[in-house]
């Protein structure tokens, strides 16, 4: 490590102020930053930067090791807020299904979905799932991701959530990387619940959560608020016995309908509210006054063939919202936060500034990481990828499906 000076930018993107907690409404239609730029690293963080105008030289350092981006843009790395990227197998069956005709909700009602993720699962062992996790964490790297959100929620029992969460506090301890865990064991009913889904719900209350306090293995708490899944009063149970073991909500709510599971989310101080593809005009307003960062997973519309948010209406509203990837085997076999920018700006028809102040510091907030990430701030991580030669910012979502990326620097780290 040491000592990294990057020169020459042609563009040094989202330089923020560190009081910058989250971009709402019309904040989020630009995006800071320097042209013709230097940015200075000192081990795992941002020490400084500025137009190369004003350079003066860093004299006094030894050891220096300096990079030339003439051409080149560089970015704080994307955060990603929302994932399930824990999980044991692929499930394309399911993909050459929906192809032929049946949906996502007619997949889970014979037995696949999330119960088939289960299933799958609970022959898996610690370790394997572990390193399968590993190296979907090193491709995200790679496609410049420097933090990231995993869920549990493919486990379904005692033991297999367990499992799950141990996977994800061991990819935290060895990766280095800024991992939060949340606690998803209301992802499904099971099937051994379904006659009895009280039972299963005083598992998590009872057994789990006590369990995951102990051996310290989430940060937050999620529930599947939807029709067939977990009701709002279901929800509210759930949300309330996870806060007394001090795990904020972040929930999956709204994704094919709007039942009141945002109400929940606000009601119990959620940090944030994630699909939001189907919205009623009192889901908006509920959240105005809110410290909630809506998120949307425009990758998982795509997928599934389902409606894409309204983006637009939200911000409209004077609300922020955060990006994500939603890295699943179901319903969005895909981390790339390129792909998923590219998309919001296509589908939303929202422009690349506010797209990447979504993945960027916005999706940090939703991770409750935005004092360290999210940005090109003194004092936070160096964590940044260099693109290759490119026009403008814009080109990075107009060139979909390539990701302009040169390299990816994690905790002032190059990433092989
Ligand atoms: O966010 N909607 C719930 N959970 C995941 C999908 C899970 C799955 O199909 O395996 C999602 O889309
Ligand atoms: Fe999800």
């Amino acid at each position: 490590m040491g000592r990294l000076l990057i020169k020459n930018i042609k563009e040094l993107v989202q330089v923020l102020e560190p009081q910058v907690k989250k971009l709402s409404g019309k904040e989020m239609d630009s995006l800071s930053t320097i042209k013709d730029a230097w940015l200075a690293i000192e081990d795992d963080l941002i020490v400084g930067f500025g137009k190369m105008e004003n350079w003066e030289g860093i004299s006094d350092w030894t050891n220096l090791k300096v990079i030339d981006a003439t051409g080149k843009m560089v970015f704080p790395t994307w955060c990603d807020s929302h994932t399930h990227l824990v999980f044991a197998a692929s499930r394309e069956e399911e993909f050459v299904d929906r192809i032929k005709g049946l949906t996502y909700q007619d997949i889970a009602a014979k037995g696949g979905g999330i119960l088939n993720s289960a299933k799958k699962l609970q022959t898996k062992t610690e370790e394997e799932l572990y390193n399968d996790a590993l190296k979907r964490i090193q491709e995200i790297q790679q496609m410049g991701t420097g933090a990231v959100e995993i869920k549990s929620g493919y486990g379904l029992s005692v033991d297999a959530e367990l499992k799950m969460l141990r996977v994800i506090k061991k990819l935290k301890q060895t990766t280095g990387m800024e991992i939060k865990a949340t606690f998803l064991g209301a992802h499904a009913i099971p099937v051994e619940f379904k006659e009895n889904r009280t039972a299963y719900i005083d598992l998590i209350i009872n057994e789990m959560l006590p369990k995951i306090k102990e051996e310290k293995l989430a940060d937050y708490i999620d529930v599947f608020c939807e029709t067939n899944y977990y009701t709002v009063e279901e929800t509210d149970r759930i949300l309330a016995a996870g806060l007394k073991y001090g795990l904020t909500p972040k929930i999956h709510v709204n994704q094919f309908s709007s039942i009141g599971g945002i109400h929940i989310g606000i009601k119990h101080n959620a940090l944030s509210v994630d699909h939001l593809e189907v919205m009623k005009e009192d889901d908006y307003k509920i959240l105005i006054n809110s410290e909630c960062m809506p998120t949307l997973l425009p990758t998982c519309s795509y997928f599934l063939g389902i409606p894409y948010s309204p983006a637009k209406k939200i911000k409209d509203y004077g609300l922020p919202f955060a990006l994500a990837s939603d890295f699943n085997p179901g319903s969005t076999p895909s981390g790339n936060m390129n792909f998923v920018i590219s998309l919001a700006c296509i589908k939303y028809k929202i422009t690349p500034e506010v797209a990447i102040n979504a993945a960027t510091i916005n999706a940090a907030y939703a991770m409750g990481i935005e004092h360290t990430q999210g940005s090109i701030t003194v004092g936070k991580k160096a964590n940044f990828f260099i693109t290759e030669e490119i026009p403008s910012i814009a080109f990075l979502p107009y060139y979909f499906g390539k990701n302009c990326i040169e390299s990816v620097y994690i905790n002032g780290k190059k990433i092989d």
